[in-house]
């Protein structure tokens, strides 16, 4: 464009709505051939948060800090490494991992082709990628086991529902490399230790799964007595019959519910090893005083389980507990191999965040604050804006955090909000005290205010909050 200015004459504005009246014909005829260019988006629907999908707010955080330290203090008491592992993996590792005829991998897992057309999916839970990682680092290598623990959000197409979400957060532990039922009993212990450490009264419900071998003859026994009595089985479990009988066990529906009172149970089928190694597992538990429920009925969505399997429930009625399981686990000792590693056996569980969290709301249980700032900083005028931020960090130096609004003019205004905010005293720098090199400090209670040097502002407050004075 010229930068010279235009004279706008009657005439040149008519020939210009002339021209803009061609324009608009022109452009509804591109608009039949090309689509409409999206406009500002005013008066468009606002998007949406995908369905079973939530946001995490501020208000909410303290729960979320809560759980995360406490998982993390217990990873450094028992020695358990940070790992974390890519949100995306390759398709296949799940269908592995978890199992071809689970839920998971038949109806829920959030899979896509990138461009280079690899069949990609958002991790359904973390154990399938841990095992990978393993093997990718070569970790056989390492003093085993190897103990890691991890964070972070799972992804299943689930029916939201209460405590089911679309994304949800986990926390797990998982040893790999040992077999000894002693790790078995450390890993439902620390599991058992989070809950202990939250207050929340739960039950550990554990059975075993036995081998491969062992759960296959079971597994034949189990369909050939629920076949006879096929009639009184509801649709899913019609299916399930043939593709994953044990979850026969698991349903909810009242008429399936009955017939499993009499079905065989699979500790009757162990062989004599796994049999051992249940008992090694509860003896060490009772030996620490950790109770649990034993439950023949427990069998686990997921394929890759071997011998000890357990679940955490909310205490109270067994099915609604059951449907809120707090979190499960269990060893997994072929898993490593199936992936291509070396035989490594190996052990585990994970948490729901989110199900901890309702459980504490409606426990009422005594969660800790959010820590918030008690010190407001008010300014008046441009020049004190500006001085601002060089006092903030005096004050981040010395570890104490400020808040501000600094989109206000009025010292009013900013008051109203250090007092909603709960602050102990606010400090007001204005035109004159920027000119003069003080500050003043108001005390937000007593509604009295001290004249303060600014050099000296940090010292003045680390001294009224009590705080160790910086050097
Ligand atoms: P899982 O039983 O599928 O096990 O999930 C563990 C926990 O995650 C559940 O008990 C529940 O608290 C939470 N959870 C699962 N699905 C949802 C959902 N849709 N919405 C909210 N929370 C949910 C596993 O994932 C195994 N990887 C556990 C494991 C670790 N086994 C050995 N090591």
């Amino acid at each position: 464009m010229s930068p010279r200015k235009k004279v706008v004459t009657k005439k040149a504005v008519k020939t210009t709505r002339k021209s803009v009246r061609g324009a608009k014909t022109a452009k509804k005829t591109a608009a039949k051939t090309v689509a409409a260019k999206p406009r500002a988006d005013r008066g468009a629907k606002a998007p949406q948060l995908l369905r079973g999908m939530r946001d995490i707010l501020p208000a909410d955080q303290n729960y979320w800090d809560y759980i995360y330290d406490t998982a993390r203090e217990l990873a450094r008491d028992f020695n358990y490494g940070r790992i974390e592992t890519p949100i995306l993996e390759e398709t296949n590792l799940f269908v592995r991992a978890v199992g071809k005829e689970t839920d998971i991998v038949q109806k829920e897992m959030y899979t896509f082709q990138d461009t280079s057309g690899e069949s990609i999916t958002l991790r359904p839970e973390a154990t399938a990628s841990i095992a990978r990682a393993y093997v990718t680092h070569g970790m056989l290598n390492q003093p085993q086991p190897v103990k890691f623990w991890y964070w972070g959000p799972m992804f299943r197409h689930e029916r939201p529902q209460s405590g089911r979400y679309r994304q949800f957060y986990q926390f797990g532990f998982e040893a790999l490399g040992e077999d000894s039922p002693v790790l078995d009993a450390q890993i439902i212990m620390i599991a058992n230790d989070f809950f202990k450490e939250m207050g929340l009264p739960i039950t550990v419900q554990i059975n075993s799964l036995g081998t491969p071998e062992s759960r296959q003859a079971f597994k034949t026994e189990l369909v050939s007595y629920y076949r006879s009595r096929r009639g009184q089985l509801c649709e899913d479990c019609k299916k399930r019959l043939n593709k994953n009988p044990l979850r026969l066990l698991d349903c909810k529906d009242e008429g399936c519910r009955g017939l499993r009172n009499e079905a065989p149970q699979i500790v009757d089928w162990l062989d004599d090893g796994s049999k051992n190694h249940f008992m090694k597992v509860l003896e060490a538990l009772d030996e620490a005083d950790v109770p649990y429920v034993m439950n023949p009925f427990l069998v686990r969505g997921l394929d890759y389980y071997t011998q000890t399997v357990f679940e955490i429930w909310p205490e109270g009625d067994d099915d609604e507990a059951r449907q809120n399981a707090l979190g499960g686990g269990g060893r997994y000792d072929l898993l490593v191999e199936m992936l291509g590693g070396r035989p490594t056996p190996a052990t585990g569980f994970a948490i729901g965040v989110e199900r901890v969290i309702s459980y504490l709301r409606s426990a009422e249980a005594k969660v800790p604050a959010v820590e918030k700032p008690e010190i407001f900083f008010a300014q008046l005028g441009e020049q004190a804006r500006i001085k601002a931020l060089a006092l903030f960090e005096e004050f981040r130096k010395a570890r104490i955090p400020l808040a501000e609004a600094f989109s206000k003019d009025s010292l009013k205004a900013q008051l109203e909000i250090a007092n909603k905010l709960g602050a102990q005293y606010t400090l007001i720098l204005g035109q004159k005290e920027v000119l003069d090199g003080t500050i003043l400090i108001r005390d937000m209670e007593a509604g009295i205010q001290e004249i303060v040097d600014q050099k000296k502002i940090v010292r003045q407050i680390q001294k009224k909050l009590n705080k160790p004075l910086a050097e």
